[in-house]
């Protein structure tokens, strides 16, 4: 038997593990060029709230009662193609169930690489592809520069913060509550917001870069994207990534500080890490040695069981994570 997460409701606001249900179906027969996977590591993601959406401007989503998907990586474990053999360690992006059955298209061999296989789904994978990415070819930075990363303690935000810090970048990083900041100032942040303690983002990203910013990564969007505005420097470059505290809010974002625009003049672009795909091999080539040598240390929070998946996602929008969010089979 198979077991599969399907979408049961949709949310209104945060997601709630009562929006999935478990689901056992009878082991799919394997036709020929196909490969069976038994999963050992899933990924929760924030853009998996996207896909839980009646309709949403930037992704397909999914239907009622249709299967979740999501990154995995796990062990094949029949092959009827000769490019797998049984006991390969593979990436998929079939996940949310126990095993997945998958055309070869939709697997990829792990790079060779002296670390956990779950940092393919964490900093040697898409959340790491987007924090090098989103840092290094949009906002372009230059030594000397000051960076704001938001939603800094989560595996896109973890990565920027060291990246910057390899890049010669005074860094300002936020994140929610003491032990978030904590593990900030530990991975080299020069100073750690807590978005949570009482204040307005707008003064406490004006006390932490009293000479205003040069690069801002949204992680956040709201009240900390309109803190960036006001503490942009004159063409400051905003990479816009995502924007994890608006997706449950019942009211549209405002931005009092847009006004700041005329003044800073930023350039502001939004990205996603499939735009640099074509890139990949360079991600590689500089993320994989610094993750191996620890000069990028890799956090994981780890949910154990297929159980825990929903409750796992719906952490996310909690900050129930320290670095990666997982869930380990
Ligand atoms: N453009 C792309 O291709 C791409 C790819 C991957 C991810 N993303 C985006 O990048 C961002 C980070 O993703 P991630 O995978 O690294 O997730 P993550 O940071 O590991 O987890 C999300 C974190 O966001 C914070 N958060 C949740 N609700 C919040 C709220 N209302 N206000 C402020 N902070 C809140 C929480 O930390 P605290 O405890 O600090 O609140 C939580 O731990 C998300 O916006 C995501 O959508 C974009």
């Amino acid at each position: 038997m198979t077991r599969i997460w399907h979408l049961a409701s949709r949310p209104h606001g945060a997601p709630q593990p009562e929006n999935f249900v478990l689901q056992e179906t009878t082991a799919a027969v394997l036709a020929p060029g196909m490969v069976r996977v038994r999963n050992s590591w899933l990924s929760v993601d924030p853009y998996m709230r996207g896909l839980l959406e009646d309709s949403n401007p930037y992704m397909p989503t999914l239907g009622l009662g249709a299967a979740m998907i999501g990154g995995a990586i796990g062990a094949v474990v029949e092959s009827r193609n000769n490019l797998f053999k049984v006991g390969d360690i593979v990436s998929h992006r079939v996940g949310w169930r126990d095993e997945s059955v998958l055309k070869p298209e939709e697997i990829a061999a792990l790079p060779k690489a002296d670390v956990p296989p779950q940092r393919f789904l964490g900093h040697l994978g898409m959340p790491g592809m987007t924090a090098y990415s989103g840092l290094l070819f949009v906002a372009e930075p230059k030594s000397g520069e000051t960076i704001f990363v938001s939603g800094a303690a989560g595996a896109v935000g973890s990565a920027v913060v060291q990246i910057a810090k390899i890049k010669g970048l005074t860094v300002i990083a936020s994140a929610g509550g003491p032990d978030k900041c904590a593990f900030l100032r530990e991975i080299g942040a020069d100073v750690a917001i807590d978005y949570r303690a009482p204040g307005s983002m707008d003064d406490k990203l004006s006390a932490a870069a009293p000479e205003g910013i040069d690069i801002y990564f949204d992680n956040v969007g709201g009240d900390h994207l309109d803190a960036a505005l006001l503490c942009a420097k004159r063409h400051a470059r905003f990479a816009l990534c995502g924007m994890v505290g608006v997706y449950n809010a019942a009211k549209p974002m405002v931005l009092k500080n847009i006004l700041h625009t005329i003044r800073a003049k930023p350039k502001m672009q939004c990205f996603s890490a499939p735009d640099y795909y074509h890139r990949r091999d360079e991600f590689l080539t500089d993320m994989i040695p610094w993750v191996e040598n620890g000069l990028i240390r890799s956090q994981e929070t780890i949910h154990e069981g297929l159980e825990s998946t929903p409750i796992a996602f719906c952490d996310i929008f909690k900050g129930g994570n320290t670095g990666k969010m997982l869930v380990r089979l």
